[in-house]
Parts: structure tokens; C-alpha cells; sequence
């Protein structure tokens, strides 16, 4: 595997691997690698003849400063993790070469990124996300770029963004990792107290509420909702919010029908934490 920092670089290594007639597999990233990430490295892999992994903190996604300053940074330990998954090249760029004097131009999509964290993280959130992806996909032009269902309105958002612009690239969404205990991965994770990672387990378990709800027939989304909030406040978790919404337009859907996400965000201690499930209500008879 190598490193590189020149986007001039980064076009020369893609095109040499695509000159040689290989697919080119793109996974995004902000570092401190777990399971999470290496699973979509892992699909990239079998899925893709050259694979790309890229590695840059984005400060314009960052509506927090102090959680842009807290965010683990590894690169040595995350090069290390990303050559043993058999990745070809990790792109590590500089924020000045992303971001040069003079930079204005950002990319938006409109309502899907108007809700859930666009509305708690603010506006400049999923402005920063579209903006950053949309360079690294001009500057890696991939095949295919594989994100985590994790960050399911991320993913959602750049599935439109890649339709609505005409980008020529496949986006695969792969599977939330969690830990044995159900918490999902994420970097942000290891600045969680002992104490807090037990609270940490809240969110999973509201979630599992909303699930067994809709199991057993209840079609009230608002209901459930309060539910699973109660459930979390009962595990000392103040939830930022919890919405059953269409998996389709990230808008309520009352009753329950179709595709429904159940999303979930709070802060945990320090730390922010977002986890979903996919619910397909079977249709009526
Ligand atoms: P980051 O949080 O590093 O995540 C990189 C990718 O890993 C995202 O597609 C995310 O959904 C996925 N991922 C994170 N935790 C996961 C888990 N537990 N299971 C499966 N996939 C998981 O998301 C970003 O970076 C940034 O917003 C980025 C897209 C790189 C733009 O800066």
C-alpha cells in the first residue's frame, strides 16, 4: 500500500490502475479505523481490482470545534490497519490542498439534509459531508464508493447527491459493525468513560423497543417514539432525538408503513452517538 498527499498524485495512481482495466473501489473516511471502516475495505476488496481509502479529518463538517480538537487522529496505526485489508492506495491530503485560499463553492442537498442530524448538527453539517465527498469523488473518480448504513442519512444524502449531479459512481451501502454488546462503532467511542460506555448501550436498546413494537403490530410511530425515549431517559440517556421516519424521504410516516428508519442520536458524556435500524412493515391484507 501507499501513501499519497497530492490530489495530482492520487489522479496519476488511478489512472495507471485504470489503464490497466481494474475497477476502482473508493471508501471515504475520517480515520481512527475500527471494524466498521475495515468492513467496508473488506467490500471494496472483493468487490473492486484497485482499492482507494482516504483519510482526511474535514473541519468544515464539524459544527463543534471542540469535537473537531477531540477527534482521534491515528494515521501511522490506520496506514497499518488498511495495508493488512489489502487496500492499494490510502489518500491522505492536507487541508490546505483540499480547502485553498479562496475556497467558496460548496455543494447542498436540499430536504433530505434539512432533518434528523441536519436540524440537531445544523445546517453547515451536511453542507461540509456533500461538499468534501464531492471533491474526493472528482479527485478519485471511483467506480464505486461503499459507505456505512451507520451513518444511514449520510449515505442516503449521497446517493442523491450522485444522482442528482450525474456522477458516474455506484454507492454501496454496507451493514452497521457493532460491538459484541450491541453499541455500534464509531471513533468517537474510545473517549467514552467505562461509566458512560454502559450508557452508551441506551441507544441500541431503544431501538430494539421500536423493533419489538412494530412487531407486535403497533403501527403508532409517535407512540413508539415516546416509548423508546422513556426507555432511554430510564438508562440516565437524555435522547437528542429518536423518529420512526420513511426510509425513503426521512419524512414521519403515521401509521407505520413501507420502509420505516428508526434513528436515534444523544449525547453520551463527551460524546455525541447516532445509531438506526431499517424496519420493513409488511403490508397490510
Ligand atoms: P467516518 O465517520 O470516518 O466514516 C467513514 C465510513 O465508515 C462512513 O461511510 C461510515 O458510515 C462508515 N462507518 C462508520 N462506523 C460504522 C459502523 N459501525 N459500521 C459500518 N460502517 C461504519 O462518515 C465519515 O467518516 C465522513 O462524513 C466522510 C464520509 C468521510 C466525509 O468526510
Amino acid at each position: 500500500m501507499i501513501t499519497l498527499r497530492a490530489i495530482s498524485d492520487v489522479r496519476a495512481a488511478v489512472g495507471a490502475a485504470r489503464a490497466q482495466g481494474k475497477t476502482v473501489g473508493f471508501v471515504p473516511t475520517m480515520g481512527a479505523f475500527h471494524d466498521g471502516h475495515l468492513s467496508l475495505m473488506r467490500r471494496a476488496r472483493e468487490r473492486c481490482g484497485f482499492v482507494i481509502v482516504s483519510l482526511f479529518v474535514n473541519p468544515t463538517q464539524f459544527n463543534d470545534p471542540s469535537d473537531l480538537a477531540a477527534y482521534p487522529r491515528d494515521e501511522a496505526g490506520d496506514a497499518l490497519m488498511a495495508a493488512a485489508e489489502g487496500v492499494d492506495l490510502l489518500f491522505a491530503p492536507d487541508a490546505r490542498d483540499l480547502y485553498p485560499d479562496g475556497f467558496t463553492t460548496s455543494v447542498v442537498v436540499a430536504g433530505l439534509a434539512d432533518v434528523l442530524d441536519g436540524v440537531f448538527r445544523g445546517p453547515s453539517h451536511f453542507r461540509g459531508v456533500t461538499t468534501v465527498v464531492t471533491k474526493l469523488f472528482n479527485i478519485v473518480a471511483p467506480d464505486v464508493a461503499f459507505f456505512g448504513q451507520k451513518d444511514a442519512q449520510q449515505a442516503m444524502i449521497i446517493r442523491r447527491l450522485t444522482r442528482d449531479l450525474d456522477l458516474p459512481i455506484r454507492i454501496e451501502v454496507c451493514p452497521t459493525v457493532r460491538e459484541s454488546d450491541g453499541l455500534a462503532m464509531s471513533s468517537r467511542n474510545v473517549r467514552l468513560t467505562a461509566a458512560d460506555r454502559v450508557r452508551a448501550l441506551a441507544l441500541r436498546q431503544a431501538l430494539s423497543v421500536a423493533e419489538s413494537a412494530i412487531a407486535s403490530g403497533n403501527r403508532d410511530g409517535a407512540g413508539i417514539a415516546e416509548a423508546a425515549r422513556a426507555a432511554m431517559r430510564e438508562r440516565g440517556v437524555e435522547p437528542e432525538y429518536f423518529e420512526l421516519v420513511s426510509a425513503e424521504t426521512l419524512r414521519p410516516v403515521q401509521p407505520l408503513s413501507g420502509t420505516v428508519l428508526v434513528a436515534v442520536a444523544a449525547h453520551v458524556g463527551p460524546v455525541r452517538l447516532i445509531d438506526n435500524v431499517v424496519v420493513t412493515i409488511p403490508p397490510t391484507s
